[in-house]
């Protein structure tokens, strides 16, 4: 698969298959992703893969403080406190695009505070990563992250392993890092659903649009 290819067909999905997804894979994976860029070589990410046993309790205690309604232990602001535009039309648009592929209406808050929580199980996918840094490094580090991320989600592509990247599994940064005995200075920065794609489901049945380049791009001299 080529690369322009990779970018044109990832997409996030929502809900996976039960099959498993094989270490040989996920090694393969992460082993075409560790080639990103990064400042100075810096290869600031730390990845912690979870499956199995680890990610049910996972699951199960992510999904408790999310019902509890737990405060969030979120490292950094992901989303903008107020919402300006253009981003508040995109972020609306984005919501009712999935609820309307599920069939929730605007006004059913219960159904989508539902599909909200399958966040917190990584969407039933039978893999989830976690991307932490050091909290010694600067902002920066972040740039460094997402290119890596990209490079996961582009790889995985190609091995037909479907993503889906995740900031609300930062949320609850202290259970995740409790959890799997992280120690507890790290940072969170964001988690990645990895699985086999659920082709009927509804929720992975549409395509988010895209600005065209002249939208977003000034060319000079
Ligand atoms: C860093 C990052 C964090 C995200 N966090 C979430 C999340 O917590 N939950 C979710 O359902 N989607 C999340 N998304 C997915 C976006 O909603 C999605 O990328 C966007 O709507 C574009 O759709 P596409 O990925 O299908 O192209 C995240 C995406 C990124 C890049």
């Amino acid at each position: 698969m080529n690369v322009v290819t990779a970018l044109k067909t990832r997409k996030s999905v929502r809900s996976y298959t039960e099959k498993p997804l094989n270490e040989e894979v996920i090694h393969t994976i992460l082993d075409a992703a560790r080639h990103a860029p990064s400042g100075v070589n810096m290869q600031p990410w730390e990845v912690a893969v979870v499956t199995g046993e680890t990610k049910r309790r996972l699951d199960e205690a992510l999904g408790g403080a999310f019902r509890e309604g737990v405060a969030a232990s979120m490292a950094y602001d992901y989303y903008p406190k107020i919402w300006e535009e253009p981003f508040k039309s995109r972020r609306k648009a984005c919501g009712l695009q999935m609820y309307g592929a599920l069939g929730i209406s605007r006004d059913d808050k219960g159904r989508q505070a539902e599909q909200w929580a399958a966040n917190f199980r990584a969407f039933d996918a039978p893999v989830v990563l976690f991307l932490f840094i050091d909290p010694s490094l600067g902002t920066g580090a972040f740039i460094d992250c997402g290119i890596f991320l990209q490079s996961v989600m582009l790889a995985a592509t190609e091995q037909g392993v479907a993503t889906c990247p995740q900031a609300a599994l930062a949320e609850y940064a202290d259970i995740v890092k409790t959890l799997l005995g992280i120690e507890t200075g790290k940072v969170l920065v964001a988690g990645l659903a990895m699985g086999y794609e659920d082709q009927d489901a509804p929720v992975n049945g549409y395509r988010t649009p895209r600005e065209a380049v002249e939208d977003f791009t000034s060319f000079y001299g």
